[in-house]
């Protein structure tokens, strides 16, 4: 368990999954995600066992938050790819529960993400790719220190059109200054 104050991440497990079903069939909330077609269960069941041969880093994560006094399990995050030698992940995020959505939780999520990936896995680099119209996300990747660094033109088709994906990043010591400037 990875324990924030509102959020909390743990290991994904089989009853997660209809949940995800529910969410990723959801075009609201896959509008931000590479996921563009109906998904079953089967598909999920089959992505959970992939998972389980991942290495554990790697693994997706279950975001539960705090609503009032109870734990609620609201989406998943985690490290997709790291590389070892360059010290570098890449980073994602999903709330599926669009109840959840604008209360601060993912920018909780960020920030425990970033703590996880610098002071427990000891990266020296973490990035993502978010769609150029997904303006909630972005907010909150600067908001947690993240950069753009890079713009893929047209990289996305999307209804109807092609939009940029940014590549977004931030170094283990650009977090560690902004840290020691909050303390
Ligand atoms: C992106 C996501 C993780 C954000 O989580 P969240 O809990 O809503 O984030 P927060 O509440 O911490 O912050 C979101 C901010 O964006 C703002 N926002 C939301 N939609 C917006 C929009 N269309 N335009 C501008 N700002 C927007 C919110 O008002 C909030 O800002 P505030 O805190 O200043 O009020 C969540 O919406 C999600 O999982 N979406 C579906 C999947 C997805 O897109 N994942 C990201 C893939 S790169």
């Amino acid at each position: 368990m990875i324990q924030g104050e509102r959020v909390r991440l743990r290991a994904v497990e089989r009853e997660d999954l209809p949940r995800f079903v529910a969410w990723f069939n959801d075009p609201e909330v896959r509008r931000g995600l590479t996921s563009h077609l109906p998904m079953s269960q089967a598909d999920e069941e089959k992505w959970y066992e992939g998972q389980l041969r991942q290495p554990p880093a790697e693994r997706a994560l279950a975001i539960d938050v705090l609503d009032g006094e109870q734990w609620v399990h609201a989406g998943s995050c985690g490290f997709l790819g790291i590389n070892w030698k360059d010290r570098r992940g890449e980073v994602g995020i999903s709330i599926g529960d669009k109840r959840y959505w604008g209360k601060g939780y993912g920018t909780e999520v960020m920030r425990l993400l970033l703590q996880h990936g610098f002071e427990t896995l000891n990266l020296n680099r973490i990035y993502l790719r978010v769609f150029a119209y997904n303006e909630g996300a972005i907010k909150v990747y600067r908001r947690v220190g993240f950069q753009e660094e890079g713009r893929l033109r047209e990289d996305h088709y999307f209804e109807g059109r092609y939009w940029d994906t940014l590549i977004m990043g931030i170094l283990r010591r650009d977090w560690q200054a902004a840290r020691e400037g909050e303390g």
